[in-house]
Parts: structure tokens; C-alpha cells; sequence
């Protein structure tokens, strides 16, 4: 049993608390593969509604809900038409409405995704903007720009996209002839906005308010890095600093967005979507004034190795304390490859560049390491965030090429298996075409693999050894643990350099040590110790390969357990 008998259900997330998200459980929904309500093969909002009692049950604080939005889904919805307005597919406003106050009488707060970098090419703006004069101030809100070349032919940089490719599409005039070029750091119908031009500012400030207004209690914040360029276009590396990374006006956007939601009576959340490697420079985003937390990537992409996690979790503490902000925990999102996949295979660490179909992966050592990961994660002080399905132990799905629609997919010539494999439609049944994603015989958006009824909700819930069970039992500790609420971390000695011990806690709160044993043979339960949850059955005082256990020290108490004869 993984699961002891005397964890409760957990106690609703305290509504009333200002910094709830220091410690909260933040599960990320990407709704079009979570539950279908209405029948039509794609998941909605109708679906998570009726969902609500799951997560609930999970132990979550909040949902981050990745884009909601109208838009044509070239790339996952992150390509806004509206930013007001409810894809059809997925339901309305008055539903968003009705499921941000439903989720928020459960104790659970909802996140919304907000995409300041690019709006869709079926945006108004970008329709106008086409229609409108070289120069005009519809254009000023994009990038628009003269080619070089003789007769403009050529794209006035050379910068790559994130996903491949050039970074600007040539525009046909009114008259037929070919026209002025505009930027776009992702696919041609995301057209970037121009930070510089004041009504982009007021209209993301506008569309805060909007949903904030309606209950929301944050944000995530897309491509955080990316808003502010340099206007005089140079190539990277010329001069400087990056043209469009980490740019410095970029902190300007961000204090003022403190200061939207800072002036609710209960503060808004930013949480930002920031990939750098420079340590100091990522945490000027966290500054008190800026954003309140921001993705941990570090942690997330590397491999699976004590030395290389001890690292990483030193190196995140360290960034964070001088500007006091909050660490998040992060293992995996809808853009990268399934812990229980990448954790089997020969290299655990994740890259974009490195994509490939057909890798390799031993999913019952990855499924082992990604419980053992659940722990481990669960374990650290900050925000823990979990990606839809990660809690069942889903595998990355290797899809044929002719269901894939990614962008990344296509823009690498077909290399790139793209993002889909993450973000197939979740089993909630054992059995039903779709395993209960949506109603029998309509197939799902997306394909589920066959075999996939022992992996379902259902079959999870009675089992109490499976991964569900596990992450129920580690997010009820996570909420009935003070020391796991505190902000006390120390590293212990573990038996050897393979073996990562940590505590959490004090004296007042009662301790609790971490410990994962990364290396091939088993260790002792160090003497002295009770075990609290482990993330492998029957573990018998030892700890074996790929296995993480919660343990309390015999002279600590804490707040609900009898001190230890
Ligand atoms: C990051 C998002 O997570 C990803 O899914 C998207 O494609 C890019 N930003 C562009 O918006
Ligand atoms: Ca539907």
C-alpha cells in the first residue's frame, strides 16, 4: 500500500488567504483533451464542470486553464481572435462564468492564460492592419516593415522562429503587388504586437480587468520574455543584447500589470512564462514589484540524476531568495514530452531541437522515476504544478503523422514529432470508445491508445498502489503537513552521493525528511525514522532504485500525529 489509511480527504484551499499561491497546487488544464460534455469528440468546459469533483478530490488549488479563447487552433489555441469571447467548441462566457464560481465554492481558484506576444492573424487588429495604408496606425500595432533588397524581396532580418523557419511573411498590397513584410516569432498567423504602440498596452490591461472582473485569480502569462524588441531590427548577436529576448522595457509591462492586480481587494496572480538561462536575469521578473512566480524549465528539463536535480534545486533557491520570491515545481506542460516517456528513455533530459519519432523508452522504469519524481517535487518548498494526466501516469503518445497539426511538426519538414503526443484526450473509463472522454462510439479529437482502460481514472481509483492514489495521498500531506506549508529546507547526508535527503520543517511544525535514491542499488530507511508515504509498494525498510520516501523523525511531533514511543 502506498497509500496510508489515515491521510484524509484534504480541507478546501483557504479562500480567504492573499498569498495562497506560495504553496498551492496548481493542476494545468488543457481543456480540448479533458472531458467532453456535449458529445461532439472535443473536449469543453460543460466537461470539466462535471469534472470539478475529480480535482477536487485530487487536492488541487487552482486550474490554469491554457487558452479558452475564440481562434482558428493553429497553434493550440495560443493564437487569439478574442480574447473576450469563449471558443465556440469549448463552450461560452456565461459557462466560464458559471465554472469559475462553481470551482471557487470548492475551494479551487482558476488561472487563465493570456498571450501578450502575438494575437491570431483572424484577430480584428491584424484585419484592419492588412487593410490599412503603409504607415497607418492600424499597422503601428504589429510589425510591419519594408523588405530589403532591391525591390523588397528580401525579409528585413534573418531571426528564426522557435518553430523553425523565418520570422516574417511578405504582405500582397490592395493593387496585387507584393507589400511590406510583418514579424512573426511563431507561425505566420501570429502576427507579433508592438509593445511600443500605447493601445497594445491599454487593450492587454483592459482584457486583465475583463477576466479578473469575472472571478479569475491569475494569470499566466505566455512567451513572458518576448514582448519588447529592439526597433532597429538588428541580426542576433550583432550588437547588444538580444533583439527580442529579455529585452529591459520588457519590466515596465510587467509593473504595471502588478499594479492591475494588486489593486483587487484579494491580489491577482502573475505567473510567467519565462525561458532563460541566465539565473539573475530570470529573476528580475520576480522582483516584488513584477510578476509573483514564474516556471521552473530548469528543473523540468533536466535528466533524471541526483547530481543534476541537486543542482538545479540549489541553484533555484538561491535565485529566488534575494528578491524573496515564490519557487515553482514544474515536471511537465502541454509542449513537452510526458515525464513517464522521457524518464525511460537513454537521455531523461528534454529539448525541443531533440524531437524525434521513435525514440526508445522503457515506460515501466520512466513510470517507476516519474513516482518517484511526484514525491520528490511534491516535496520542495514553492508552487507545485501538475499537467493534466501526469497525475494518471500517461504516457507521450507516438501519433501517426497524419493526425498531427502542430506547427512544430510541419515547420521541421515532419522531424519534429510536434506536441500532440502530451495532449491526447484523457481515459476516465475503463471502457467506451474514448474511455470515457466523451459518450461511446463518437471518437475522440484526438486517438487514445487501445489499451489505455488500465491507465483510466476508473481503473486508478481502485487500485490504491496506482499513480492517482499516489498523488492523491501526496497532495493531502502537501495541505495537512505544516512542514510541508513551511518555508524550512535543509539538505540531510544521504548514504551516498547517488541518494537526495532533504527536511522540511522545524521543530514547531514537526519535520519531514525527503529522500530519493537515484542510484542502482537499495538504501536503508536511515534509523530513527517512520515511513509517511513511499512511491513504490511494499518497500520493507529499504529503499530501492528510483524510489522516494516521505519519512518523520521518531522525536519530532507535529500538529496531528501522537509523538512516537
Ligand atoms: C508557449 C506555449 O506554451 C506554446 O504552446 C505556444 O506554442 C507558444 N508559447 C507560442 O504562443
Ligand atoms: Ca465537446
Amino acid at each position: 500500500m502506498t497509500v496510508p489509511s489515515t491521510i484524509e480527504t484534504r480541507q478546501p484551499a483557504s479562500v480567504g488567504d492573499p498569498r495562497w499561491w506560495r504553496n498551492a497546487v496548481i493542476y494545468q488544464l488543457y481543456p480540448r483533451s479533458f472531458a467532453d460534455g456535449n458529445g461532439d469528440g472535443i473536449g469543453d468546459l460543460a466537461g470539466v464542470r462535471a469534472s470539478l469533483p475529480y480535482l477536487r478530490g485530487l487536492g488541487v488549488d487552482a486550474l490554469w486553464f491554457t487558452p479558452w479563447y475564440a481562434s482558428p487552433w493553429v497553434d493550440g489555441g495560443y493564437d487569439v481572435a478574442d480574447y473576450r469571447a469563449i471558443h465556440p467548441d469549448l463552450g461560452t462566457l456565461a459557462e466560464a462564468e458559471a465554472l469559475i464560481a462553481e470551482a471557487l465554492d470548492l475551494g479551487i481558484r482558476t488561472i487563465v492564460d493570456i498571450v501578450p506576444n502575438h494575437v491570431s492573424s483572424a484577430h480584428p487588429w491584424f484585419a484592419e492592419a492588412l487593410g490599412s495604408a503603409v504607415g497607418s496606425p492600424a499597422r503601428d500595432r504589429f510589425w510591419f516593415r519594408p523588405g530589403l533588397g532591391t525591390s523588397g524581396e528580401l525579409a528585413p532580418t534573418g531571426w528564426v522562429s522557435d518553430f523553425r523557419g523565418g520570422t516574417w511573411t511578405r504582405t500582397t498590397d490592395a493593387d496585387g503587388r507584393p507589400g511590406e513584410w510583418y514579424l512573426h516569432l511563431f507561425t505566420p498567423e501570429q502576427p507579433d504586437l508592438n509593445w511600443d504602440n500605447p493601445e497594445v498596452r491599454a487593450e492587454h490591461e483592459a482584457v486583465l480587468r475583463f477576466w479578473f472582473d469575472r472571478g479569475v485569480a491569475g494569470v499566466r502569462i505566455d512567451s513572458a520574455a518576448l514582448l519588447v524588441k529592439d526597433p532597429t531590427l538588428p541580426e542576433v548577436g550583432q550588437a547588444g543584447r538580444h533583439p527580442y529576448v529579455d529585452r529591459d522595457g520588457v519590466h515596465d509591462i510587467y509593473r504595471s500589470w502588478r499594479a492591475v492586480a494588486d489593486s483587487y481587494p484579494q491580489p491577482k496572480l502573475l505567473v510567467g512564462e519565462v525561458w532563460l538561462e541566465d539565473r539573475a536575469r530570470f529573476a528580475n521578473y520576480l522582483r516584488p514589484d513584477e510578476l509573483h512566480t514564474a516556471f521552473n524549465f530548469d528543473f523540468m528539463t533536466r535528466p533524471w540524476d541526483a547530481a543534476e536535480l541537486r543542482d538545479s534545486i540549489e541553484a533555484t533557491l538561491a535565485s529566488h531568495r534575494p528578491v524573496a520570491a515564490t519557487p515553482t515545481w514544474v515536471l511537465s506542460n502541454h509542449d513537452v514530452t510526458r515525464p513517464v516517456t522521457r524518464y525511460g528513455r537513454s537521455d531523461t533530459s528534454f529539448g525541443f531541437g531533440a524531437k524525434r519519432f521513435g525514440v526508445p523508452s522503457d515506460e515501466s522504469l520512466g513510470t517507476r522515476r516519474a513516482r518517484a519524481a511526484a514525491l520528490l517535487t511534491a516535496a520542495l518548498p514553492g508552487a507545485l504544478y501538475v499537467y493534466q494526466g501526469d497525475e494518471l501516469g500517461l504516457p507521450e503518445v507516438e501519433l501517426p503523422p497524419e493526425q498531427i497539426s502542430d506547427p512544430m511538426h510541419f515547420r521541421s519538414g515532419g522531424v519534429d514529432p510536434g506536441r500532440e503526443g502530451c495532449r491526447v484526450p484523457l481515459p476516465w473509463t475503463r471502457d467506451g470508445s474514448s474511455h470515457g472522454f466523451g459518450p461511446d462510439g463518437i471518437p475522440a479529437w484526438l486517438p487514445q491508445p487501445r489499451h489505455w482502460d488500465g491507465i483510466s481514472v476508473e481503473a486508478q481509483e481502485a487500485d490504491p498502489a496506482s499513480m492517482l492514489s499516489l498523488y492523491r495521498a501526496a497532495l493531502a500531506l502537501r495541505h495537512s503537513e505544516p512542514a510541508l506549508r513551511s518555508d524550512d529546507f535543509g539538505w540531510l547526508d544521504g548514504p551516498t552521493e547517488q541518494v537526495l535527503a532533504f527536511r522540511r520543517g522545524s521543530p514547531e511544525t514537526g519535520r519531514l525528511t525527503c529522500l530519493v535514491n537515484f542510484g542502482p542499488r537499495p538504501v536503508e530507511i536511515p534509523p530513527g525514522h517512520r515511513l509517511v508515504l513511499a512511491s513504490q509498494p511494499n518497500i520493507d525498510n529499504k529503499v530501492g532504485p528510483d524510489v522516494a520516501v516521505w519519512l518523520r523523525p521518531f522525536a519530532e511531533t507535529n500538529n496531528t500525529q501522537e509523538k512516537e514511543k
